[in-house]
């Protein structure tokens, strides 16, 4: 969370059908991924459909601290990093996203130094980067870490085999961001199979990387001399997507949500076809109507192609409609429970012991005033207002405008009543 941006909120008037269709914007997971990788080359790069949200800002303005020339118009980035210098990562920007951990695989990878703090992120755990260092070490580099600074260099990087003990999505990306130029074939065991994985992995190839089975558990990575200019199209979000999905079952008449990939979100399809949810798929536009008489799910949230940690909070709003009692476990992030009890503030009859809850539902929503306590907890609050009785107030919103583009015109567009106060 940043200082300037601390004070604003989302007054929510609930009970408002949606009609009309809403576009999915570029994966956030994705777009933060890509620009850095951009450093990577000294050729022209273009990004497009990058999504329009703080944490893109932000990495912007980082790399325009390193000299990078960017444009960004349209959802269409251009990037030039004929210019780049390896500059330290300052605190104050590190400590702002987490998705800053990038810029160590990829400085390391190009100058085989780089320096910065620990990133930022939601406080939904502990989320330690040890995997990451860990690999970058076996690729010979040596790091040293000072109260939370981190200073790496490597003489050369050595392509070797990875064993994540976990398939961690920012490890994974990092590895292959350090491999692309190292010296020899890099394998990644156990490699996150995230859907932004591949998309990171096809834009390094554009550029002349050679990066084989991104998307499975197994990365192979050839490492090449140097890369030239590259393209890519950002994948849809998936949990944009699954937001609004969320939303469309509660409050949809003939509510449509383009530019969805179903394969990407088949979890969540597959839990609201349990629940009862009336939903038709036609190529990537899913139309969605609110559904009486909605049924209890169980929900355990894992790695992909399992239940999204990231659409655990929201679901778990979904989850107070559902007739009798759904559980949802967390397996991912020790805490990311602390919404639950603003859910109660609002109605909810929700029992939290650690990563696993227990919602009895259906209970009636009513509005009150509600803080997001990290991104998804600031969705699943948002939907909650949308069902809710009355008006809801959402405090400390800017977590959510971290990953939703355009959230408030989006929604308002199709027949919600939201207001965005900045203070
Ligand atoms: N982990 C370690 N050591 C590491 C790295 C990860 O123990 O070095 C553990 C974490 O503590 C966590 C698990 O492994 O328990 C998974 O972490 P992962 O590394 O996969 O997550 P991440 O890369 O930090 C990204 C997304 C998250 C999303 C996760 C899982 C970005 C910037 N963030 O985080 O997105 O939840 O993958 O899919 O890509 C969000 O968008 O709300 C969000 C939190």
């Amino acid at each position: 969370m940043y200082k300037d941006d601390i004070m604003k909120k989302l007054i929510i008037e609930g009970g408002r059908e949606l009609s009309g269709s809403v576009r999915i914007g570029g994966a956030k997971n994705s777009a933060v991924a890509l620009i850095p990788a951009t450093i990577l080359t000294k050729g022209k790069c273009v990004i497009r459909n990058v999504p329009d949200i703080s944490d893109v800002k932000i990495l912007l303005e980082m790399m325009h601290e390193l000299g990078s020339k960017i444009t960004y118009k349209d959802e269409i980035l251009t990037v030039d990093n004929k210019n780049v210098e390896n500059v330290a990562i300052s605190e104050e920007y590190a400590s702002k996203i987490r998705a800053s951990y990038y810029f160590m695989g990829a400085l390391l990878g190009k100058f085989h130094h780089a320096e910065m703090s620990c990133p930022g992120g939601c406080v939904i755990g502990s989320r330690p980067i040890d995997f990451h260092i860990d690999a970058f070490k076996r690729m010979g580099a040596h790091i040293v870490e000072n109260g939370g600074n981190y200073k790496m260099d490597a003489a050369e990087l050595q392509g070797r085999d990875i064993f994540f003990d976990f398939p961690s999505v920012g490890a994974t990306i990092n590895v292959m961001f350090a491999a692309v130029l190292a010296k020899g074939k890099t394998r990644i065991i156990n490699a996150a199979r995230e859907p932004e994985i591949a998309n990171v992995a096809s834009f390094l190839n554009s550029m002349g990387a050679r990066i084989m089975g991104a998307g499975s558990g197994t990365i192979e990575i050839d490492g090449v001399k140097e890369l030239g200019n590259g393209e890519v199209d950002v994948i849809p979000d998936r949990i944009e997507a699954g937001t609004y999905l969320i939303i469309g079952a509660l409050l949809g008449r003939d509510f449509k949500i383009t530019d969805i990939v179903e394969e990407h979100i088949y979890s969540l399809i597959s839990k609201l076809k349990d629940a009862g949810c009336n939903l038709k798929v036609e190529g990537d536009v899913i139309t969605i109507n609110k559904t009486k008489n909605l049924k209890a799910v169980n929900i355990k949230t894992t790695v992909y192609p399992g239940f999204p940690t990231d659409l655990g909070q929201p679901m778990s709003t979904f989850l107070t409609q559902c007739e009798g009692e759904s559980s949802f476990e967390e397996t991912i992030y020790e805490n990311r429970l602390r919404h639950i009890p603003h859910l109660n503030n609002m109605g909810a009859d929700i029992k939290a012991f650690d990563k696993t809850a227990l919602i009895r539902g259906r209970t009636p929503l009513v509005g009150r005033k509600v803080k997001a306590t990290d991104l998804r907890a600031g969705a699943s609050m948002l939907v909650a207002g949308m069902i809710a009785d009355g008006t809801t107030i959402v405090y400390n919103i800017e977590h959510l405008l971290r990953g939703y583009e355009k959230i408030v015109d989006k929604l308002n567009n199709v027949g919600a009543n939201i207001r965005l106060i900045d203070e």
